[in-house]
């Protein structure tokens, strides 16, 4: 498996020195947050995680030709909307995980109210950091509708209900899962590059190609990580793995197979780097980000 490219490593390390401690401060939430909503809101907000959908907002409005530090409001914010979808999502009444990002998860180490009022609060100070703090506020609106957009009925939260559907009656097609993960998991990637693009100031043509390329590689994401439930390992993942067959989840290897997933994982990846063509050299960390997730083991 190839590794991560050393200069790519770099870069995202670098990108996390400006996520985390911006992030950071806005946890000071002041004395009208109870401590313990506040406590339970950084217990998984700086867990850790790869920071991959900030990173992409920060990169692509780099590769647009904007200052990546221009971009820190949407990229906390939409890591915000993130966590607050991984803390749900592990609830007892969806997946029912006791393990993310390497510690307990939210409603293990609180409690179930406490865990869902954390992740309401993720969701709305999303928005409020970004109507603050975004700039101008032209670009700031534009990013509440991508982000409202993509996080909402029609995208995550629509996704994340056809996925729990799915549970209880088995879907038949291919198109029927692939809208699924689109949705639950596409659609906040792709918004990671539509709100890069708008920050950057992207012209058309070139916020289309990042557009498109999110959602090739938002859709190999969840790919990877329906693979990494049957492949991966625990301690690497920092959650739990071979979990989706026993809960009776549909997922690309549960339709595909292992071998035939992979490759439709590829095939993505190879048509995310063929749409970021015409921008050429400014596309390298796209590229790689690519590589990244065809390749993870986390
Ligand atoms: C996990 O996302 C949930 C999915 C959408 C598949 P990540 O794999 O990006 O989780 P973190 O942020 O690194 O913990
Ligand atoms: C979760 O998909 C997608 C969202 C949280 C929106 P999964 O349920 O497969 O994610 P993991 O495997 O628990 O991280
Ligand atoms: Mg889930
Ligand atoms: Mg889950
Ligand atoms: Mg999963």
């Amino acid at each position: 498996m190839p590794e991560t490219p050393s200069d790519l490593k770099q870069a995202l390390v670098q990108l996390q020195e400006l996520i985390e401690p911006q992030l950071e401060q806005y946890l000071e939430l002041g004395p009208h947050c109870p401590d313990r909503l506040r406590d339970s809101i950084g217990y998984s907000l700086m867990a850790g995680g790869k920071r991959l959908r900030p990173a992409l907002v920060l990169i692509a409005c780099e590769a647009c030709g904007g200052n990546p530090q221009d971009a820190l409001p949407a990229a906390c914010a939409i890591e915000m909307i993130h966590t607050y979808s991984l803390i749900h999502d592990d609830l007892p009444a969806m997946d029912d995980d006791e393990l993310r990002r390497g510690r307990s998860t939210n409603h293990i180490q609180f409690d179930e109210a406490t865990a869902i009022l954390a992740g309401d609060a993720l969701l709305t100070y999303a928005f409020e950091v970004i109507a603050q703090h975004q700039k101008p506020e032209t670009v700031a609106l534009s990013c509440i509708q991508e982000l409202s957009n993509a996080a909402g009925p029609t995208g995550m939260v629509g996704g994340q209900m056809a996925d729990l559907q799915a549970e209880q009656q088995a879907l038949s097609t291919l198109e029927e899962l692939e809208q699924i993960h689109l949705r639950k998991t596409g659609r906040l990637l792709r918004a990671a590059l539509r709100m890069g693009a708008y920050i950057g100031n992207a012209d058309e043509n070139t916020r289309v190609a990042l557009s498109d390329y999110g959602e090739c590689i938002g859709l190999a994401f969840q790919i990877t990580d329906d693979l990494l439930d049957i492949t991966g390992n625990q301690e690497k993942m920092g959650k739990a793995v071979q979990k989706d067959q026993g809960i009776g989840k549909t997922t690309y290897p549960g339709l595909l197979g292992v071998e035939e997933s992979r490759l439709k994982a590829e095939n993505l990846i190879q048509r995310a780097a063929e749409l970021l063509e015409p921008l050429g050299n400014k596309a390298q960390k796209l590229n790689q980000l690519g590589q990244f997730i065809l390749n993870r083991d986390h």
